[in-house]
């Protein structure tokens, strides 16, 4: 099954402008995470920011903010005051046990 979805193609930023990212989940764990990873031309993935399912706050990291609507089970990445840098493709990532020992 889909769990993860982003459906934007592409966005278009002028530099020092914010940027938002979309992400729609699915899952039926409680307790999960949901993570951000971005990947630049030159290869590689690099690990931004996360949010845990039980967290009540959101989660931010520099320029990285996360709007996490745990009830609608979608996520969006902020990226303010965005820098030639920030293009690159972006992943969100669910995290959930994929083996629970019982
Ligand atoms: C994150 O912020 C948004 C917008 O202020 C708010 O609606 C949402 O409840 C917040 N989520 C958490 C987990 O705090």
């Amino acid at each position: 099954a889909q769990k993860v979805t982003q459906d934007q193609p592409q966005v278009l930023v002028q530099e020092k402008e914010a940027v938002t990212l979309d992400c729609k989940y699915d899952t039926s764990e409680s307790r999960y995470s949901l993570l951000w990873f971005k990947q630049p031309s030159s290869g590689g993935m690099i690990f931004l920011i996360r949010q845990d399912s039980y967290n009540q706050q959101n989660a931010t990291e520099g320029r990285y903010s996360l709007n996490f609507q745990k009830a609608s089970k979608s996520i969006t990445l902020d990226i303010s005051a965005s820098q030639l840098e920030d293009s690159a493709v972006y992943f969100c990532a669910l995290s959930e046990p994929t083996v629970r020992c019982v």
